[in-house]
């Protein structure tokens, strides 16, 4: 999308808010923004192993910190994170919304450090990471956090009987991701699952041995208007907006997070800010 097309669709969905009053506009600004939903969805494959049922992964997507979203609520998202005991959690990107204005300190780190997950804690760059010279800075707060990059590498996930792959993509915008460095030594015999920021690379990927590919970076669009649905979405998000779709013939399953924080405009209409929490499932 180019900037005039862009800031056009910027223009129209503003214009669509405030033309719904200023009753619609503060709750969008100021309450819905704020009101977290659990998101929960079975995730079933022959491919996982049956030892693997009822394993719990927590996804966690876009906070973008510093804009409208605080250190205090990313805390209580914290606090919702442990209450249902994960297994495991992935990030996928845009922790902050400005690296390089962002007033860093320890309490980030303390905060990503309480997220429990005996299985691991797993994280690959969005666009707003790698942009205002994040780069380093977001990698050193995730490993003093213990969280582990998943940049164009991938994990397995052993419990001891079988085993899954985890593996993680460079961002698709600002990044240089690489799909055969991302599966690299690892066994396309297994249930693999990817992480990446941009759901609509799924297009890419679907022809690649993934099964599952989780995403966030679309916002769900942050304004829907009411039969209509979502007005503008961010650059290869376009195609792929929120929930589940099948891509290709293999098929991959895509799920897009609506994430948790706002950019660009500070409001939510229609369109809760979302914790995901998958189960896995073996199915025959
Ligand atoms: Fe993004």
């Amino acid at each position: 999308m180019n900037r005039r097309t862009f800031l056009k669709k910027l223009i129209t969905s503003s214009l669509a808010l405030f033309g719904l009053g200023g009753g619609t506009y503060y709750y969008a600004r100021e309450i819905e923004p704020g009101m977290l939903t659990i998101k929960e969805a079975d995730i079933t494959s022959h491919r996982i192993p049956i030892s693997f049922d009822n394993f719990k992964i927590v996804q966690f997507s876009d906070t973008h910190i510093g804009f409208h979203y605080t250190l205090d609520q990313f805390e209580e998202l914290v606090n919702t994170i442990n209450k249902h005991n994960p297994d495991c959690v992935v990030f996928t990107g845009d922790l902050v919304d400005r690296p390089d204005q962002f007033k860093w300190d320890n309490r980030i780190i303390k905060s990503l450090s309480n997220i429990n997950a005996p299985y691991g804690k797993y994280w690959i760059y969005g666009n707003h990471d790698h942009g205002g010279y994040g780069t380093d800075i977001i990698k050193e707060v995730m490993d003093k956090s213990d969280f582990v990059m998943l940049k164009n590498a991938n994990t397995k996930i052993d419990n001891g009987l079988d085993r899954f792959v985890i593996a993680g993509l460079d961002d698709v915008m600002l990044g240089a991701p690489n799909l055969d460095h991302a599966l690299e030594g690892s066994n396309p015999e297994l249930f693999t699952l990817l992480l990446c920021h941009e759901p609509d690379y799924a297009e890419v990927v679907q022809q690649f041995p993934v099964d599952v590919q989780l995403s966030g970076h679309s916002h769900g669009g942050q304004v829907q208007i009411p039969f209509f649905g979502y007005i503008y979405t961010p650059t290869l998000a376009e195609s792929y907006v929120e929930g589940k779709y099948s891509v290709g013939l293999h098929p991959l399953q895509l799920y897009v997070s609506r994430g948790i924080g706002t950019t660009r405009l500070p409001y939510r209409f229609l369109c809760k800010p979302e914790l995901n929490i998958y189960r896995l499932a073996h199915d025959d």
